[in-house]
């Protein structure tokens, strides 16, 4: 097996989180979530870091947290959906493993997070517009970083961890 970690990106409510474990629990490897991983560390959750030290101070903790998880091996890492933003997190995760793009439409995120209230860039009154922002904002990033292009609208999680796995190199699996 290669030491390669795999690695999901892309926006909140593009399903990394359970795509990621689905992926771990097949091919064997530890699965890591960024956001709970900083959870973890901090000792509060993300919408109180988000509170105290504003998006900034967020973004900081999530490059220490991508900084230790890259420097692991065999993982599969679901980041955090605006974890391209900083060169210094693309560097690292294009340097650790083979990156996944879970390419998912506003119009799916919505449906997904219309309830949600741990996104602090959510609460907003207009969430659909902030993730229409963030999507021409971040595509590009996504696009350039990705190895493997996936898009998960209107699929199962289990349908595109198949999918997924059907198309990795030999020495990922
Ligand atoms: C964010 C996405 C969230 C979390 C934080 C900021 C973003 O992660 O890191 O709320 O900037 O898109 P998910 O993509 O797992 O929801």
């Amino acid at each position: 097996m290669s030491p390669q970690n795999i690695i999901l990106i892309g926006p909140m409510g593009s399903g990394k989180s359970t795509i990621g474990q689905l992926l771990a629990n097949r091919l064997n490897r530890e699965f890591f979530d960024s956001d709970f991983f900083i959870e973890k560390r901090t000792g509060v959750d993300i919408p109180r870091i988000f509170d105290i030290e504003g998006e900034n101070g967020f973004r900081t903790r999530e490059t220490r947290a991508l900084e230790e998880l890259t420097g692991r091996h065999n993982l599969v890492i679901a980041t955090g959906g605006g974890s391209v933003l900083r060169e210094e997190n693309r560097k690292l995760l294009k340097a650790s493993g083979y990156i996944i793009f879970l390419d998912t439409s506003v119009n799916q995120q919505m449906a997904r997070l219309r309830h949600d209230k741990k996104r602090p860039l959510l609460q907003t009154a207009n969430p659909r517009k902030k993730l229409e922002e963030l999507f021409v904002e971040r595509k590009p990033l996504y696009m350039a970083l990705a190895d493997l292009h996936i898009r998960t609208d209107r699929k199962f999680a289990r349908k595109v961890a198949s999918e997924i796995i059907s198309k990795l190199p030999a020495n990922l699996t």
